[in-house]
């Protein structure tokens, strides 16, 4: 079982402040006109390479070490070099090896223009710090200053990460893909990895080299999980709506598979599952994955009640026009405008006690009513449903310990793709039901 089906682990967190500002416009790091300066210019002993944290700042400074030692995106590079790749390079009759093609080393390394390249860049440090907060070549002497403050980091070039929103379109960048760069079913069909992404879990089994406390909220803003599930959900779907629009997302004769329920296609005849019913569409379809608006309509009944039927409509018009051909464009244009107003809502939304209650209740209800089907939307579903319960287990709303047996087995449920179980699912979220109402009795 891989970390994103483990249990988080559930830490206290200090009061919430006021929402996060929204993200301002600065590129994504690989597109920086920024230098980068590699690795070795934070590393040090007294700068972020310590071997334990220390007391007296308000970072940990351990951050090289953590990311060095249990950060898989330190190995990132070196998994171009492992057999696996060197298959899939070559089903791809790839001119040049992985470890030196552009499309793989866009997303595996930190992979800006040569001009932009400082002297002590090494491709093979993966995806390393200036990856993620931006090339440091305008911020590295200043972010250290006794006056240093984020947004003048941020001024010279530092990547904002700590806003939502831009953390949101940064990870997926790589970990779904952007108009630039992305996982096309040919390159899974040689052998890569299906992409799955939630931006609280995985920030949070990172492992994280960082602590939300008071004094990161003082300096960087409002940290709240339920809200970066959210953003991150209606970024993903933005970009999945993007690329089903783009010229990227065709192939031949055919629109890109990826943006299809894999398991639609990829399951034995014999296994009648008939879920096309679902969206109302009828059976023998390739249905979109829409594991992030499934997500997002839970977001909508919260965020803009009012607006929540709309939206269901508007997506369910959507299933219809790529099922019948006509209109899959327009309709998708419609459901990206949908998405993209509702984004700054949700950034600026406060999630109450009552919120996260009803998101949990109605993740939970929409599951056991077989809204969640198809693998991917389990997939996320699960993974947004231990969010939000982490959240609330943070926040003193739900006693998690007495839950933690039936979420393992929820978390089992979608551990395997090729071995999931609609009933079974169905089954788990029943005794997680059960479980939450026992505990609401008490
Ligand atoms: C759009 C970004 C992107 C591109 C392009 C990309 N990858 Fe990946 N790759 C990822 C991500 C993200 C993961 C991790 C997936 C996960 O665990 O959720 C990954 C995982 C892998 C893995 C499995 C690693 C492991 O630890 O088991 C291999 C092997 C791999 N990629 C090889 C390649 C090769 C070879 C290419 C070029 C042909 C390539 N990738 C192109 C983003 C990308
Ligand atoms: C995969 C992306 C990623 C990589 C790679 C990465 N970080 Fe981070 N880092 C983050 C995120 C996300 C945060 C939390 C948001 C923030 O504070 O900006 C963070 C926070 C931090 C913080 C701020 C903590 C605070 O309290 O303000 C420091 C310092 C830091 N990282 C240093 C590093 C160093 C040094 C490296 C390389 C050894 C590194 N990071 C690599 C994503 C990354
Ligand atoms: C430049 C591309 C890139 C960016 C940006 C990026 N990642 Fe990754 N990430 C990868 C690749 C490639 C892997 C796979 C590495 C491997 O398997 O060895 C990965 C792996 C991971 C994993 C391990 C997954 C597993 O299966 O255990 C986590 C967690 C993760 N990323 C979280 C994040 C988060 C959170 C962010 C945003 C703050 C982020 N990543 C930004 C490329 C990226
Ligand atoms: C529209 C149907 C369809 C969808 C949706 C689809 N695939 Fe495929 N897939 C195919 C076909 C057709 C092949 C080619 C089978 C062959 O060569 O025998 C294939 C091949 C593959 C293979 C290689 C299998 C082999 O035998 O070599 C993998 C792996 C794969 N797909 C993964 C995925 C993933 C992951 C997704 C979702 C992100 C996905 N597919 C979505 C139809 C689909």
């Amino acid at each position: 079982m891989t970390a994103r089906y483990k249990l988080l682990v559930t830490v206290a967190v200090a009061g919430l402040l006021q929402a996060a500002v929204a993200s301002g416009a600065t590129p994504l790091p690989q597109y920086s006109h920024d230098k980068t300066l590699g690795v070795g210019s934070c590393a040090s002993s007294l700068c972020h390479g310590a071997i334990v944290t220390w007391k007296d700042t308000n970072v940990l400074q351990n951050e090289y070490v953590t990311w060095s030692r249990s950060d898989k995106h330190a190995r990132s590079y070196a998994v171009l070099l492992n057999n696996r790749s060197k298959e899939i390079a070559k089903k791809l009759a790839l001119p040049e090896p992985a470890h030196r093609s552009g499309l793989c080393l866009d997303c595996h390394a930190h992979n800006p223009k040569p001009a932009q390249r400082g002297e002590g860049f090494q491709i093979t440090d993966g995806v390393a710090c200036e990856a993620c907060h931006g090339p440091a070549g305008r911020w590295i002497t200043t972010h250290v200053e006794p006056d240093a403050t984020h947004a003048k980091n941020v001024a010279r070039g530092m990547y904002p990460g700590n806003d939502d929103v831009a953390r949101a379109r940064l990870c997926l960048s790589c970990h779904f893909g952007n108009q630039d760069k992305f996982v096309t079913h040919k390159i899974m069909a040689a052998g890569h990895p299906r992409m799955s992404f939630e931006l609280d879990t995985f920030t949070q089994i990172g492992p994280a080299h960082f602590r939300i406390d008071a004094d990161w909220q003082k300096r960087k803003g409002n940290w709240d999980g339920v809200r970066a599930w959210a953003i991150g959900q209606a970024v993903a779907a933005q970009q999945m709506l993007a690329l089903l629009q783009s010229p990227r997302g065709r192939d031949g004769l055919f629109p890109e598979l990826v943006l299809f329920d894999c398991h639609s296609c990829h399951h034995p005849m014999a296994d009648k599952r008939n879920k096309a019913a679902r969206i109302g569409a009828g059976p023998g379809i390739v249905r979109l994955n829409d594991a992030s608006l499934l997500m997002l309509r839970q977001i909508a009944r919260r965020v803009v009640p009012g607006e929540a039927g709309a939206f269901a409509q508007q997506v369910a018009r959507l299933h219809k026009a790529v099922a019948t051909g006509s209109d899959a464009l327009a309709q998708a244009r419609a459901v990206e405008h949908l998405v993209t107003s509702m984004i700054p809502k949700i950034g600026a939304h406060r999630f109450s006690g009552e919120d996260v209650q009803g998101i949990l209740v109605g993740l939970i209800d929409d599951g056991i009513a077989g809204q969640y089907a198809d693998y991917q939307g389990a997939e996320q579903a699960v993974m947004a449903v231990q969010s939000v319960a982490d959240f609330m287990g943070r926040h003193k709303l739900l006693r998690m310990q007495p839950l933690n047996p039936p979420m393992k087995r929820l978390l089992a449920t979608v551990s395997h793709d090729e071995k999931y179980q609609p009933a079974a699912f169905e089954q788990a979220l029943r005794d997680l039901r059960a479980g939450i109402q026992t505990e609401a009795n008490k």
